[in-house]
């Protein structure tokens, strides 16, 4: 592969999927970064790649100028850019709808000029939330207990609205001009280089800032958590081996509720396990997240490498620890936010 388009590469899973291909993939001769940059793309996450293998074009994947000139001259495009915060689209949809829909939109119509290969990374929020595993007869493993890839779409917020338009988008330009696509919805994303408004690193820094770490709710949400170094794995896996026209779930069995995580966070971090605050809770909370990833596994032999969510954690508050200039120049930015909102 001489050329991969990686959008939304200076973000969070973005980057970590930039820096496991250089490392594992010499065979991809060039990666082309294409990232606006937005509060929640940061330049340093590329910082330390080598120049000739990977570039950053700062640049809208709504501007269809632009994209058909990158696109052009790529064997494949990997769409990770995107509004990503469940929150912030409650707050403002608006540019939601213009990235996650209008964006994706602009580049399968430009892969589909240019006959090139698409790899569409999307979310399990698309499927809307589960019960409970308690609430349910077969405690979270009976079928239709979990998401699979036949789950209907149900979104619940902004955010994952928006997500499931620009997968319709996408299956649709399969069907109809046969774009070269693939889908894949990951769920909960843990690991460096993660935006400090989402939940694990704002508990991390706020604990590190001498602040008490927030939980919406009752905290009984459950996330179904998975390292993202295994997400870029899986990623590869379809990209490389998967069928066209098909979508895959990716998840490792990761289930906790939030009340764990942040107590887990606080006993790794050496303070007792009820020094937080409970806050207001976030609306439309959804309630469940898990995954199927039964078709990765057994169609593509993808398995997580991080099977033990305590050590994954621990290396990531340590990443937080020892990248203290990474994160301290947003962390009254993002407080001062989440205040006003109540949060
Ligand atoms: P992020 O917010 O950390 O990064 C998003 C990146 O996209 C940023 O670098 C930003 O600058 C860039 N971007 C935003 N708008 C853009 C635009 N108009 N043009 C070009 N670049 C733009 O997000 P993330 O958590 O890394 O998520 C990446 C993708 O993975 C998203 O599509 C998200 O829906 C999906 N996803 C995330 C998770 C998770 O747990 N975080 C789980 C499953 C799927
Ligand atoms: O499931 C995949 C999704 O995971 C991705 O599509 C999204 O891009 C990603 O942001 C994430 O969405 P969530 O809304 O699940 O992640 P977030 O980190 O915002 O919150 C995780 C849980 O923690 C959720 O139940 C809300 C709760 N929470 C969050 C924050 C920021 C708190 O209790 N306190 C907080 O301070």
């Amino acid at each position: 592969m001489d050329n991969l388009i990686v959008t939304g590469g200076a973000g969070f899973i973005g980057s970590n999927f930039v820096h496991y291909v250089a490392e594992h993939h010499p065979e991809v001769k060039h990666i082309t970064v294409l990232d606006k940059l937005t509060y929640a793309g940061n330049k340093e996450n590329l910082a330390d790649l080598p120049t000739d293998k990977v570039s950053l074009v700062v640049g809208d994947i709504c501007d269809a100028l632009l994209v058909n000139k990158l696109v052009a001259t790529a064997d494949a495009v990997v769409h990770y850019a995107a509004e990503s915060h469940n929150d912030n689209s409650l707050l403002d949809p608006s540019p939601f709808i213009q990235t996650n829909i209008v964006g994706t939109y602009t580049l399968i119509e430009a892969c589909r000029k240019y006959h090139v290969r698409f790899h569409h990374v999307s979310t399990d929020e698309v499927y809307g939330d589960l019960p409970l595993r308690e609430d349910l007869p077969g405690k979270g493993e009976g079928k239709g207990e979990k998401f699979t890839p036949e789950s209907r779409y149900n979104p619940s917020s902004p955010y994952s609205s928006s997500k499931a338009s620009s997968d319709l988008l996408v299956r649709a330009w399969s069907r109809s001009f046969g774009l070269k696509a693939t889908i894949s919805n990951c769920s909960n994303n843990y690991g460096p280089y993660q935006h400090i408004e989402k939940f694990i690193p704002r508990q991390i820094t706020n604990i590190l800032s001498g602040i008490r770490p927030k939980l919406y709710g009752s905290g009984k949400n459950v996330r179904d958590w998975i390292h993202t170094d295994d997400h870029s794995r899986a990623v590869w896996k379809i990209l490389t081996e998967g069928k066209i026209g098909e979508t895959y779930l990716i998840g490792a069995d990761g289930e906790k509720n939030n009340k764990e995580v942040l107590e887990l966070i606080l006993n790794l971090m050496g303070q007792p396990s009820d020094a937080y605050d409970r806050v207001r809770d976030r609306p439309g909370h959804d309630l469940r997240y898990a995954i199927d990833a039964t078709k990765i596994r057994e169609e593509l032999g993808w398995q997580p490498q991080f099977t033990d969510f305590k050590t994954g954690l621990k290396h990531t508050i340590d990443w937080y620890t020892t990248h203290e200039s990474w994160w301290k120049p947003e962390k009254s930015k993002v407080e001062h936010k989440y205040a006003k909102n109540g949060q």
